[in-house]
C-alpha cells in the first residue's frame, strides 16, 4: 500500500452507517460498481472481487476445471500461493525455473509440459512483466490454459496491455504489501463468460441463492465463501483511482535512478521496462559476492533470501504436505500417480543463481528531489 487517506475513511464510513454491508442487495453496491471499474481499467469483459489474490487464483484454476489429474506449472520463484492454491484443488504444481528477469523462464515451461499439463500460472513477481509473448505461444502450441498470477502487479502491463489480462484469468491481490490495498482483498478478471460465472459460483458457496447481477446458467457445483464486504469494495474504488498515478510516480522514480547510476552498475533485463510496475530495482552481479557486496552498502536485499518466495522454502512442496489430512493430500491421491511431483531444493539452481545475484532496492512514489538524490548517492558509493 502506498496511497491511503481520507477518501478512503469517508468511503468506509459511508457503507457503514448505511447499514448496508452485503454485496448483494446493498444499498451503494459498492463491490459490483468495483467489479465494473475494475474490469474496465484492465480491459477485461468480466471483473470478480474475492478476499484474497490466493482465492483469485484458486477460483480461477477451478473455473478452467483444474483438479486430481492435472499439473500445473509455477516458477520456482513467487509467493508460496500460488503452489499451494494447485494444491488446495488436488492438482500437482510443476515448477520451472525463472531466468534473467526473475519471471518464467519459456523454454523450461517448454521443457516441462506433459500430456498432464492443464495450465501454467506466470507470475508478474515484484511488478515485472513476464514474456507473454512467449509464453501465449507455448499455449497456443499445447494447448494449456494460462492464469496469470499479477497478485503483485496490480495496474501493470506488458506491450501496453494490462498484466492479468493475456491469459483465461488474471489475479490481483490487494494485501496490504501490495500497490493498491485494503488491508486484505483480491480479484479476478477473465473475458471467458463461462470462466467468470465458474469463478462466481465457485467463490461464494450461495451463488444458487443470491441474485447477482450476472444471471448464471453454468451448472452449479460446491463452492467456498469468498465474498467480500461493501466495505472492502468501497476502500478499493477508492484505491483504484490512484492506481494510475500511483504507478507513474513509482516509474519516475525508479528511471531517474537508473539513468542516474546505469554508467556504474547493470539491472537485471525486463521484458517491458515501460509496463514494469516500478516497485522494486533490481541490480544484477556477474558474482554471488558482489551482490553480497553491494547488498551490504546499499543495505538492500536479495530476493534468494526472502523465504516464502523462493521455492526451497515451500514446506507444502518440498515436504509434499499439499493437504489437511493425507486423504486430501494431492501428492498421496492415486490419481495424480505418475505426475511430475519429485522436487527438492536443489530442483531449479538456475533460479537460485539468478536469485542470488539480484540486489533489490525498494521504490516509493513519494520520494522527493532529495531523497532521489541521497538513493543515488548511496548506490554510486556501493559500487565504490
Ligand atoms: C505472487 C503472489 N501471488 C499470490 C499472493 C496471494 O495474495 P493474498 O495474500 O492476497 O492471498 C501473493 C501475496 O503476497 C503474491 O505475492
Amino acid at each position: 500500500m502506498f496511497r491511503w487517506g481520507q477518501e478512503e475513511a469517508d468511503a468506509a464510513s459511508r457503507v457503514i452507517l448505511s447499514g448496508s454491508l452485503f454485496r448483494i442487495e446493498s444499498k451503494y453496491n459498492e463491490v459490483a460498481n468495483f467489479e465494473n471499474e475494475l474490469k474496465q481499467k484492465m480491459g477485461a469483459a468480466h471483473g470478480l472481487c474475492l478476499n484474497s489474490g490466493t482465492a483469485a487464483i484458486t477460483a480461477g484454476l477451478a473455473a478452467l476445471g483444474v483438479g486430481p489429474g492435472d499439473e500445473v506449472i509455477v516458477p520456482a520463484y513467487t509467493f508460496i500461493a500460488t503452489a499451494g492454491a494447485v494444491l488446495t484443488l488436488g492438482a500437482i504444481p510443476v515448477i520451472c525455473e525463472v531466468d534473467a528477469t526473475l519471471t518464467m523462464d519459456p523454454d523450461d515451461v517448454e521443457r516441462k509440459v506433459s500430456k498432464y499439463t492443464k495450465a501454467i500460472i506466470p507470475v508478474d513477481i515484484m511488478g515485472f512483466p513476464c514474456n507473454m509473448d512467449r509464453l501465449l505461444a507455448l499455449s497456443k502450441k499445447h494447448g494449456f490454459a494460462i492464469v496469470e498470477d499479477a497478485c503483485q502487479a496490480d495496474g501493470g502491463s506488458y506491450k501496453g496491455k494490462r498484466l492479468g489480462t493475456f491469459g483465461e484469468v488474471g489475479a490481483y491481490s490487494f494485501n496490504w504489501f501490495k500497490i493498491i490495498s485494503a488491508g486484505e482483498g483480491g480479484a479476478l478478471v477473465t473475458s471467458d463468460l463461462g470462466v467468470y460465472e465458474r469463478a462466481i459460483i465457485f467463490h461464494d458457496i450461495g451463488s444458487n441463492f443470491w441474485p447477482y447481477a450476472q444471471p448464471i446458467t453454468s451448472p452449479s457445483f460446491n463452492g467456498r465463501n469468498y465474498r467480500v464486504s461493501e466495505v472492502t469494495g468501497a476502500i478499493l474504488r477508492e484505491q483504484l483511482k490512484r492506481l494510475d498515478g500511483i504507478l507513474s510516480d513509482l516509474r519516475r522514480v525508479k528511471k531517474t535512478i537508473m539513468n542516474a547510476v546505469s554508467d556504474v552498475v547493470g539491472f537485471a533485463p525486463s521484458n517491458d521496462i515501460e509496463g514494469d510496475c516500478a516497485i522494486t530495482l533490481p541490480f544484477q552481479f556477474d558474482t554471488v559476492e558482489a551482490a553480497i557486496n553491494f547488498e551490504k552498502g546499499i543495505k538492500g536485499n536479495r530476493p534468494v533470501n526472502t523465504g516464502k518466495h523462493v521455492y526451497n522454502f515451500w514446506p507444502n512442496v518440498m515436504e509434499k504436505r499439499g493437504g489437511h489430512c493425507d486423504a486430501a493430500n494431492p501428492y498421496l491421491n492415486p490419481v495424480n500417480k505418475g505426475l511430475n511431483m519429485d522436487f527438492g531444493p536443489d530442483s531449479c539452481p538456475r533460479s537460485l543463481d539468478f536469485l542470488s545475484r539480484t540486489v533489490y532496492m525498494g521504490m516509493h512514489p513519494d520520494w522527493d528531489d532529495a531523497v532521489i538524490a541521497e538513493k543515488i548517492e548511496l548506490i554510486r558509493k556501493a559500487c565504490g
